[in-house]
């Protein structure tokens, strides 16, 4: 998911080009926008964390670009193209190390596991066709 700072920043097409580039197939995608409510729902795993309202607050204003993607090992894979949460840990290169503005605005989300990169793509997508 291309978060709302890096859409607002009209970086969606760079951070999409990246992703073709290191050989992700783009399986779905829509632009959309969150409410406070759903961004709380997809977010729900970190509700216990003190930065969990401001990221509710933050993920809720400005669209998202939310996208399934195919390739093999696709979420280590991917979350080596992002780089680390934080921008300031995160690897030269990285799309979170050019593009994320902070810890919390920080450009994209991967899914961490095969198991909740389904449950994340259910939340966006109910069902899709496959080209
Ligand atoms: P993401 O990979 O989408 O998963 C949870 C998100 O919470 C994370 O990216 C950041 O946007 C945000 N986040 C994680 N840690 C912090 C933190 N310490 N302070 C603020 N936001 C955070």
């Amino acid at each position: 998911m291309i978060k709302p700072d890096a859409y607002l920043a009209g970086n969606s097409g760079a951070i999409i080009k990246m992703i073709e580039e290191a050989g992700f197939r783009i399986v779905a995608a829509k632009l959309t926008k969150l409410s406070g409510e759903r961004a709380g729902q997809f977010y729900a795993v970190h509700s216990a964390r003190p930065f969990y309202n401001d990221l509710c607050t933050y993920m809720s204003s400005g669209p998202i670009v939310a996208m399934i993607l195919e390739k093999d090992n696709a979420v280590a894979d991917f979350r080596k193209l992002i780089g680390a949460t934080n921008p300031a840990n995160a690897e030269p290169g990285t799309i979170r190390k050019l593009f994320a503005k902070s810890i919390e605005a920080n450009a994209i989300h991967g899914s961490d596991s095969d198991e909740n990169a389904t449950i994340e793509g259910a939340f966006f997508f109910s069902g899709f066709e496959q080209f």
